[in-house]
């Protein structure tokens, strides 16, 4: 291993005896001229720009697809990933001049990817997503009475019912309000698939679970519980605009990043249609 990601994998408290037994790090080297571990490469790096418009857990790290595009291919070259999952490779491509094209199965993922891709009219979208946030701020305050240091909900507004059970296990009232107001208002922009990967993102935060299982938890959490990884209490998630709020500036400022490095190469999306027996 570099002496560099070791000093960066002991301090995160990784046995790098054993992955130094595993992988012949030395021998990539040779090949690749980079080492492939990429312990060194911090959280931000990983989910620079685009990367992080929404989590998508089997995701390559960037990095390691720019070591094998800068390795391989030149600018103006075209490469193909045909199982392109939420499209890391081709926005990579892309920013060095590479066109691009990705073979996709699931609808999600292909969702995920043309917003990562798409060239959008940056001050549009900003417009929108804010306009989208303004009301659903304006919706959630009418949805609550303050009173007594407790929130009840104002019986003369607009609720809106759903007949998913799991959206109704999973999210607290307030939050479902939410999420569903978010839902019912999106038809009435443009870019509507960007407004669907913020409520997506911010769904899947604000589900009633604890704070240190995002990624596959059990059962919802109602009660007060103790929070391991803030290693004290921790109240269940009632509401769903702060995550909205949160991830409608986060998804503007990615998008510019991106905009500012991307380049005119193209990236083509194939969606796979699965076949009905
Ligand atoms: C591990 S993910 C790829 C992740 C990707 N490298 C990234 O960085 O986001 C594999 C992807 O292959 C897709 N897939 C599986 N079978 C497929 C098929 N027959 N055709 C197209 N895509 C497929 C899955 O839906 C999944 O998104």
């Amino acid at each position: 291993m570099l002496e560099v990601n070791k000093a960066a994998a002991i301090k995160f408290g990784i046995d790098t005896h054993r992955i130094e037994e595993k992988t012949d790090t030395q021998r990539s080297i040779e090949i690749l001229g980079d080492d492939l571990t990429f312990i060194s490469v911090r959280e931000f790096q990983r989910t620079k720009h685009v990367h992080r418009l929404h989590p998508y857990l089997g995701k390559f790290i960037p990095q390691l697809v720019e070591v094998f595009l800068r390795r391989y291919f030149e600018r103006g070259d075209t490469i193909l990933d045909p199982f392109s999952g939420s499209g890391t490779a081709l926005i990579e491509a892309n920013v060095l001049g590479m066109n691009s094209v990705g073979i996709e199965l699931s609808p999600f993922n292909v969702l995920i990817q043309e917003v990562k891709a798409k060239g959008y009219n940056i001050p549009e979208v900003e417009k929108e997503i804010k306009d989208a946030l303004k009301r659903l701020k304006g919706f959630s305050h009418r949805l609550q009475i303050k009173g007594r240091g407790q929130t009840l909900f104002d019986d003369k507004v607009e609720r809106f019912e759903t007949d998913s059970e799991y959206l109704k296990e999973w999210f607290s009232d307030r939050a479902l309000q939410e999420i569903l107001f978010y839902r019912s208002i999106i038809k009435d922009y443009k870019n509507q698939d960007i407004l669907m990967i913020i409520l997506s993102r911010s769904a899947r935060s604000a589900r009633l679970i604890p704070h240190y299982d995002l990624a596959r938890p059990k059962k919802p959490v109602r009660e007060t519980y103790w929070c391991i990884k803030h290693k004290r209490y921790c109240t269940p998630i009632d509401e769903a605009l702060k995550f909205i709020n949160r991830y409608s500036y986060d998804t503007i400022k990615r998008l510019k990043e991106f905009d500012r490095i991307r380049t005119d190469a193209s990236i083509k999306i194939i969606p796979v249609r699965r076949q009905k027996n």
